[in-house]
């Protein structure tokens, strides 16, 4: 065997974020100087193939002819990548759903004693799996269609694959990964498989190239320092938005993720009104903590009325559960939840936004720098400025700074 080739095979259902851990593998390796390519079959019949290929009957694995179609484009990929790696070419990535056990078994065949690594993405993330049909269904492809239409003709395709979908198991080497949680759920090495360590690596580890933290503009509950609730901007919070908007006007902001309250939605809507194409994407995950009985209510009032709460909660601040409520200790795993959700969906974006609350984006922040839970409540988290946050394995940055107001 030679051991500096590597063909990775890619294995999932459509929508299952194979596209994306396809091509963060590529760019990883490339760091390292490792001549990788993608072949991917999506690509291909789109440029190939001129009939409507939207319709999900194309994929029928009944249909002889949609079949005959795509086993020839799979086989031309197939022969791209061995005459890739035959000039030179150190991976090659064969990204398409490649379910079926026999379609599996023709790649082993086609490409015999070399280094295969099958990788398969799962996730079952209904909420996520809708955004990213979302996602699909703005393909060219799909232009002559309304949404909805579209939408359901994407999953009528995704039956038609779950019905020859056989997961992995009897494959020499493969990795069985969450693709929304960066976690491995089965491995199965037989061969020395050249990069292994590195592409585990890659695979598992959580990289954000630029996120921006933003805290929303002041609102009238911040004004009389009243907690939780879902009160609007001020006219300084919407000015406050308004000079976000031109400062990130220069970058190119594709994702902005907020939570579900008016303040942050708010805060975002002239930001992506400054931007060419910029997507909005409200997270329950990123809400503000619930503050149960003590909603809506200001500090003085809760030291007044309810003692016993503002006591217990200062001195254990991180710990303390407001009553009917959450405290920073029940947050951490929606919070982390949001941040694997907004990494999945921004799928490799140079540059995303998330526009939090107070406590959320504490929590956002502590995810990616290691504070003590006892100062996770204290992190400054001020209205007129952001974080910058990289976090891959090349760049690590972690900066406070104003936006210019
Ligand atoms: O005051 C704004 C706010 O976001 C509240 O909605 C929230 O309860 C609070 O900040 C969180 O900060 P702390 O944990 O310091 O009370």
């Amino acid at each position: 065997m030679n051991n500096k080739n590597l063909y990775v095979v890619m294995v999932g259902l459509p929508a299952r974020g194979k596209s994306t851990i396809a091509r963060k593998l590529k760019e990883n390796l490339a760091r390292d100087h490792i001549k990788t390519r993608i072949f991917n079959n999506g690509d291909l019949r789109r440029k190939l193939v001129n009939e409507d290929t939207s319709s999900p009957e194309f994929y029928n694995p009944k249909n002889s002819y949609g079949l005959a179609i795509r086993e020839q484009i799979a086989l031309k990929n197939i022969n791209r990548a061995k005459s890739f790696i035959n000039r030179g070419g150190q991976v090659a990535i064969l990204d398409a759903t490649n379910v079926s056990l026999k379609r599996r078994k023709k790649i082993v065949q086609l490409i015999p004693n070399q280094p295969l690594l099958f990788i398969e993405c799962t996730n079952d993330d209904e909420e996520i799996l809708k955004a990213s049909i979302e996602k699909k269904v703005a393909f060219p492809e799909f232009n002559h269609l309304s949404r909805e239409a579209a939408i359901r003709r994407f999953h009528e395709r995704i039956n038609y694959y779950c019905g020859i979908y056989t997961s992995l198991k009897n494959e020499r080497n493969f990795i069985k990964l969450n693709s929304l949680y960066n976690k491995i759920s089965k491995e199965e090495i037989t061969d020395e498989i050249p990069y292994y360590d590195r592409v585990r690596d890659f695979l598992v580890t959580d990289t954000i190239k630029n996120l921006f933290l933003i805290r929303h503009g002041e609102t009238y509950f911040n004004l009389q320092n009243r907690i939780g609730g879902n009160s609007s901007l001020t006219e300084n919070g919407k000015i406050q938005a308004e000079a976000m908007a031109r400062f990130f006007q220069k970058k190119k902001i594709p994702y902005i993720f907020t939570s579900q309250k008016k303040r942050t939605i708010q805060t975002a809507v002239p930001i992506k009104e400054l931007q060419e194409n910029c997507t909005m994407i409200p997270l329950e995950e990123f809400n503000e903590i619930d503050s149960g009985v003590c909603e809506c209510m200001s500090y003085e009032e809760i030291r007044e009325k309810i003692p016993q709460v503002y006591m217990t909660r200062k001195k254990n601040k991180y710990s303390y559960i407001y009553p009917e409520g959450e405290g920073y200790v029940s947050m951490k795993e929606r919070v982390d939840r949001g941040i694997k959700k907004a990494i999945y969906l921004s799928a490799n974006s140079e540059n995303i936004m998330i526009i939090g609350h107070r406590a959320a984006n504490r929590m956002i922040l502590s995810h990616f720098l290691f504070r003590r839970k006892e100062d996770v409540p204290y992190i400054y988290v001020p209205q007129d400025k952001f974080y910058h946050i990289a976090a891959t394995q090349y760049k690590k940055i972690f900066q406070l700074k104003p936006y210019g107001i």
